[in-house]
């Protein structure tokens, strides 16, 4: 437990692994269910951490050094954590948060070869420590997730893709085993759910598996 009443559940997966989707659909089901649900995201969630956001995720900062991404990455998170997070956790609130800790872990540890104790501990001090109560892991092959990032870019032309979805699947791939790694060491908080699937199969084990989580530790 978080040792707050409420409880927080993080969504983690590839660039194009459909989590963003599926967690609105969760947070709608929950709610509908008369649970006090709050759904949020990261890099992101309060005013100053989009502003970070739009930093890291500028194509046009491709000069960003590797530890000023961690540490973009934990600033924004540092201000989701204080803002939002921990009140809507005192409150009692269901929390579902698209990416955490275990982003940077992954996409930064992992991914840009740097030290994962010192990534580690920047996100602890940024966190305070706080640490989800259940995360999913949606894992998608490389393959299948850049083709969907492809033709997201072929259907809304404008919106391209961000700093970190153009790197290359070299380092996507990293970025997905890493994930698989994260899991494999704590299997009791990470669900890995098999997201290249029928977005519907998908829903149905997330919303199922969060339902009785819930039915076991929250009152409505
Ligand atoms: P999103 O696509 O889930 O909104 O996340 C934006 C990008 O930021 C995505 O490519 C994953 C990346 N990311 C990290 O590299 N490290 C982090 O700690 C987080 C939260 C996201």
């Amino acid at each position: 437990m978080n040792g707050y009443s409420g409880m927080f559940i993080t969504f983690e997966g590839p660039d194009g692994s459909g989590k963003t989707t599926q967690i609105a659909r969760v947070a709608e089901e929950l709610a509908r269910q008369g649970f006090p649900v709050m759904a949020t995201r990261e890099p992101g969630g309060t005013a100053i951490s989009d502003k970070i956001r739009s930093i890291i995720l500028d194509p046009e900062n491709g000069e960003m050094a590797d530890r000023t991404e961690v540490l973009l990455y934990a600033a924004s998170r540092a201000q989701h954590v204080e803002e939002k997070i921990l009140p809507a956790l005192r409150e009692g609130r269901i929390v579902l948060c698209d990416r955490f800790v275990d982003a940077s872990m992954a996409y930064q540890a992992y991914g840009l070869g740097l030290s994962a104790e010192a990534v580690a501990a920047i996100n602890r001090f940024a966190t305070g420590g706080l640490v989800p109560d259940r995360t999913y892991l949606i894992d998608v092959p490389v393959a299948v997730t850049q083709e969907r990032l492809a033709a997201r870019a072929a259907r809304h032309p404008a919106l391209g893709l961000d700093r970190i979805e153009q790197k290359d699947a070299g380092y996507h791939g990293r970025v997905r085993e890493s994930f698989q790694a994260i899991a494999a060491a704590e299997p009791e908080r990470i669900r890995i759910v098999r997201g290249d699937r029928p977005p519907d199969e998908v829903f149905a084990e997330l919303s199922g598996n969060c339902l009785s989580l819930l039915a076991k530790r929250v009152k409505r």
